[in-house]
């Protein structure tokens, strides 16, 4: 049964892949934004923690699991709990995945949709030589249109699903080879141009520095989800992605390489974003639109600013495609698991999403004020728990499942580490990564 699949084309093509689903919106937009309302420096150094304690051992667990079932999540899942002689209920982990997924690629189909708006904008100059209360009032007019947020929601989402329908080796591999080194390159200018502000040192003291006093339950939960979130784990997405690697890779070298990449792309943003935000006096807590408002103004005093401006836009555009298509991967599988066809899958899981995002564009006008949990409306609801608390939910689950459940032998073979390897990792996962993540939920949960 384990020929049945396509496999990635090289090791690299599959740590390439991998990265692809990390690096995105989490890392250019949502890092800046969530650090930006919880103190700073003290969520970066527990978020960095975090991914070294849980994300990089979780991301492991998840993986192997795909990797040792060569199949959907759902029947993966199902598969391994048969042959460790568990319960078949294990399977559903997969369904709880690609519902988290679901209620994800809402609101990241609409945001992503806002790079598409401002990559057109700023290839239309319109950004030129506008001030930053300019720039911010812009910002502001184009979230209170649902008409344009909707336009480029589909827009996304018909790329995304265009790229998954035409399965996986043809679609996905080839994208991720070229691009991701570029957006790297791109934000090292851009952080070195951060150097030269007279923000960059407020921006670095108020990254690194951490205050211990700002250390609260909350801050520790939102790091951590923001840890399982950056690296894409804790959905089953990953474990989609397992499903095809190569059979003589190592998985603990994999991992890692992909967190440093993640966390350094997050670091180049931040450094970026912030010293434009101390810079112009503005709030580090201004919210989702921190990015969308900081860079434009970063580049327009650069020298072809404009330009790179877009290149930029095109760039993360490409980062969050790529994320996206790892977003869906999981729920196709799902479907074609059950005897679906891919092209029917995509479908219905495209429309599906579709809908469910309309829900987060209109949060910015119409439905601002819907606000059915914790006073919050329905972009910050999707924004929030999804990777708070159910990517952190499933992320424990996997981990018990691949350090608990399944037999020594099948977990060493998949992991590709040797034996002491493989204690190594068993260890780290049995004795913190599960009781740690259990511990901050709770705490963040009461
Ligand atoms: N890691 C992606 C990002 O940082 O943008 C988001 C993501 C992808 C989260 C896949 C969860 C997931 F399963």
């Amino acid at each position: 049964m384990s020929e049945t699949l396509e496999r990635w084309g090289s090791k690299r093509a599959f740590i390439l892949a991998i990265s692809g689903a990390a690096v995105g919106l989490g890392n250019i937009w949502r890092f800046p934004y969530v650090a930006g309302e919880n103190g700073g420096a003290a969520f970066l150094l527990i978020y960095v923690a975090f991914v070294l304690l849980l994300g990089i051992p979780v991301m492991m667990a998840e993986i192997l699991i795909g990797r040792a079932g060569r199949r959907g999540p759902l029947q993966a899942l199902g598969t391994l709990a048969a042959e460790a002689g568990a319960s078949k209920h294990w399977r559903w982990l997969g369904l709880f995945g690609a519902f988290t997924v679901f209620c994800i690629l809402s609101f990241y189909s609409v945001v992503s949709g806002w790079s598409i708006e401002f990559l057109v904008a700023s290839i239309n100059g319109q950004f030129n030589g506008a001030t930053a209360a300019e720039i911010g009032a812009g910002f502001d007019a184009f979230l209170a249109s649902p008409g344009l947020l909707i336009f480029n929601h589909s827009l996304f989402l018909f790329m995304t699903m265009t790229v998954v329908a035409a399965g996986v080796a043809k679609g996905l591999e080839r994208l991720n080879n070229l691009l991701m080194p570029l957006l790297y390159v791109l934000l090292l200018l851009l952080a070195g141009y951060a150097a030269t502000t007279e923000g960059f040192s407020t921006a670095l003291m108020w990254l690194f520095l951490p205050s211990f006093e700002a250390i609260t339950p909350t801050v520790v939960l939102h790091a951590m989800g923001h840890a399982f979130f950056t690296l894409a784990v804790g959905a089953c997405a990953l474990m989609a992605y397992g499903a095809y690697m190569p059979e003589e890779q190592s998985l603990p070298k994999a991992a890692f390489a992909v967190a440093v990449l993640d966390i350094s792309v997050a670091l180049l943003a931040g450094i970026a974003i912030f010293s434009v935000v101390f810079a112009q006096g503005m709030d580090p807590a201004e919210g989702p639109g921190l990015m969308f408002v900081t860079l434009p103004i970063a580049f327009s005093e650069l020298p072809g600013g404009a330009f790179w401006l877009s290149v930029f836009f095109l760039l993360l555009l490409l980062a969050t495609w790529t994320s996206a298509i790892n977003l869906a991967e999981p729920m196709v599988a799902t479907l074609q698991g059950l005897g679906l066809r891919r092209s029917m899958a995509t479908a219905i899981i495209a429309l599906s999403v579709w809908l469910m995002g309309l829900l987060s564009a209109f949060s910015f006008s119409t439905l601002a004020e819907f606000q059915p949990l914790f006073g919050r409306n329905i972009f910050e609801l999707v924004s929030s728990i999804p990777p708070d608390i159910f990517l952190p939910l499933g992320g424990l689950m996997i981990a018990t499942f691949a350090a608990w459940i399944m037999p020594q032998k099948r977990v060493m073979k998949a992991l590709g580490a040797g034996e002491s390897g493989y204690l190594l990792w068993r260890n780290i996962v049995r004795w913190v990564s599960i009781p740690l993540t259990f511990i901050v939920l709770l705490g963040g949960l009461l």
